[in-house]
């Protein structure tokens, strides 16, 4: 009997490791033949350590698992997929996974991560298999036509970047995958890497083949150390089999790749400060032009794309630019990862064309606070991600909307807060989170985000809290249009939407007049 039990950072935080010992003790004791994977998560985070049993009927699951249910579940014959108050029935049939479209993340949680058999069996590698046959070219305009735009939050479509690298004349040319997930709420780089490494891989070399680069790295950070050691595992099996090195695949096409941790500085996810940091540099930003596509890493022609991005591109290519391209909405094609975090009753990874509202997600998807109380604010895209109130739950889930509503998706991470949240604190918060993260570059950014926290202050102080209001939106706009980067750029959405959604916690703080 095979049992599966996630080796996914999240599982392994609520114990999947003691969860696993116990089912191979419990086995041994009563003489069971039994074979533990270790497989990804199917991102039901609420429910790990999910432990599945594969049965005639399919894998049957069983959650959260704690060691000391395990002797209970094989007294209840879990092994044979049998009733227990923690089953859940057939996996594939769990509303939260079968309204899911996983074009992404299909493999995730179903597969042995590092088990290139396995990878196989679930369509890996025919992504690849097309490209070495086809035009550089060709590869360029089915990712372009397939309408993928960068899933790291920017949204830039993902052909037009590789064209621009493609275009440019070089001896040398970088693949660069941003795997510094920085942001608030999100995890999906992260379970990725560890639930399916190859699929990462895959897209990098197509990348590769596509713009004639022949070198790859995964910039990644120092705080995700299980899936820096899956992802080098996987690369040390891909360069075994033939996937990665002088030859990819048995073509012309030659292509190697290796993983980089960064040292925890927030701004390394932005792409310049990360090409620095790559170098070996400080982490501080480049001013943009030069654009990395035409001078990135070490100066040369460099793609610079999230995870989410280069692992959409294997599906892309086995499966054909119109199938993505027929998911979503507007301008926002394919699927989008959503990750469900914060005060809310199921966590987790979401996978689902673009074109739900904020509503249907935190709501129904993520059947609102795990606190009971009601919903007060919503924020979209990490840190510097704008707060939505309930009034602007109809917003919906893609690129143009959300900018048009005064936010981003960013990296579609959402944190859910309740109505005890005080938006005042949020607002300060970010400001401080700008203040201590700022690369120190520009000036707006570096000094606005200090001043920003002591007006903050003296708003919350009852000093002058009008005027004190006036002087915080007018740097607000001087951050946001006077930045370098993102960092300071951005930090005024979450400031200015708490501000103009929730002006009643703009009011003295009793407990804090100067
Ligand atoms: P950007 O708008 O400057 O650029 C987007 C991308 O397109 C960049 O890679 C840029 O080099 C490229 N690009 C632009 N014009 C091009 C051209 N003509 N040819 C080829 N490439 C071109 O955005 P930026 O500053 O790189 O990213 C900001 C975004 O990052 C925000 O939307 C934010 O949501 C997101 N973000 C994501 C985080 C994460 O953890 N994933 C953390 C912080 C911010
Ligand atoms: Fe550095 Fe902040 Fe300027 Fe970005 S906005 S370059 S993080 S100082």
């Amino acid at each position: 009997v095979t049992v599966f039990v996630p080796r996914d950072a999240a599982a392994l935080a609520v114990g999947a490791d003691k969860v696993a010992a116990a089912i191979e003790r419990e086995a041994a004791v009563r003489k069971l033949d039994i074979t533990i994977v270790r497989n990804g998560s199917r991102g039901m985070l609420w429910l790990e350590t999910l432990v599945e049993v594969r049965t005639d009927h399919g894998r049957v699951a069983y959650g959260p698992v704690k060691p000391s249910d395990v002797a209970g579940l094989f007294d209840a014959g879990f092994l044979s997929g049998a009733a227990h108050p923690l089953c859940h029935g057939p996996t594939s049939e769990m509303p939260y996974l079968k309204n899911q479209t996983r074009l992404t993340f299909s493999r995730c949680g179903i597969t042995d991560p590092l088990s290139l058999d396995d990878y196989r069996h679930y369509k890996g590698l025919t992504g690849l298999e097309k490209a070495v046959e086809m035009a550089p070219a060709e590869i360029i305009k089915q990712v372009t036509d397939s309408g993928l735009r960068g899933r790291g939050g920017a949204g830039f479509p993902t052909g037009i970047k590789w064209k621009t690298v493609a275009d440019a004349r070089a001896d040398q040319k970088y693949i660069v995958c941003n795997a510094d997930e920085g942001d608030s709420g999100t995890f999906a780089d992260r379970m990725i890497m560890e639930g399916d490494p190859f699929v990462l891989i895959e897209g990098m070399a197509i990348a590769a083949i596509a713009v004639g680069a022949t070198r790859g790295y995964i910039y990644t950070r120092s705080e995700y150390p299980h899936a820096i050691a899956v992802m080098r595992e996987a690369i040390e099996i891909a360069r075994k089999e033939g996937i990665l090195g002088s030859a990819v695949l048995g073509s012309a096409y030659a292509f190697d790749m290796e993983v980089r941790e960064g040292a925890g500085a927030y701004v390394c996810g932005e792409e310049t400060s990360l090409l620095n940091s790559l170098e070996g540099k400080r982490g501080v930003v480049r001013a943009k032009p030069p654009l990395p596509a035409l001078e990135g890493l070490f100066g040369k022609p460099t793609v610079v794309n999230n995870v989410m991005s280069l692992a959409s591109i294997p599906v892309i290519m086995d499966r054909g630019a119109q199938f993505y391209r027929d998911y979503g909405v507007g301008r926002s094609h394919g699927t989008i990862p959503i990750q469900i975090a914060g005060n809310v009753k199921y966590g987790g990874l979401y996978e689902t064309a673009f074109g739900l509202t904020l509503g249907e997600i935190v709501e129904q998807i993520g059947g609102g606070t795990v606190s009971g109380r009601p919903i007060k604010a919503v924020q979209v895209g990490g840190p510097l991600g704008a707060y939505f109130p309930r009034s602007l739950f109809d917003t919906v889930f893609d690129y143009e909307a959300f900018t048009a509503a005064g936010g981003l998706i960013g990296h579609a991470g959402i944190v859910v807060f309740d109505d005890t949240a005080d938006m005042l604190k949020q607002a300060r918060f970010a400001m401080e989170f700008c203040a201590v993260e700022s690369c120190g570059k520009c000036t707006p950014c570096r000094i606005g985000s200090t001043r920003g926290v002591e007006t903050v202050d003296r708003i919350a102080q009852g000093i002058e809290p009008e005027k004190n209001k006036v002087l915080l939106e007018d740097l607000c706009n001087t951050m946001k249009f006077g930045s370098l980067c993102a960092l300071g750029g951005f930090t005024p959405y979450p400031v200015m939407s708490a501000l103009t959604h929730f002006p009643g916690d703009f009011q003295p703080q009793p407990g804090l007049a100067p």
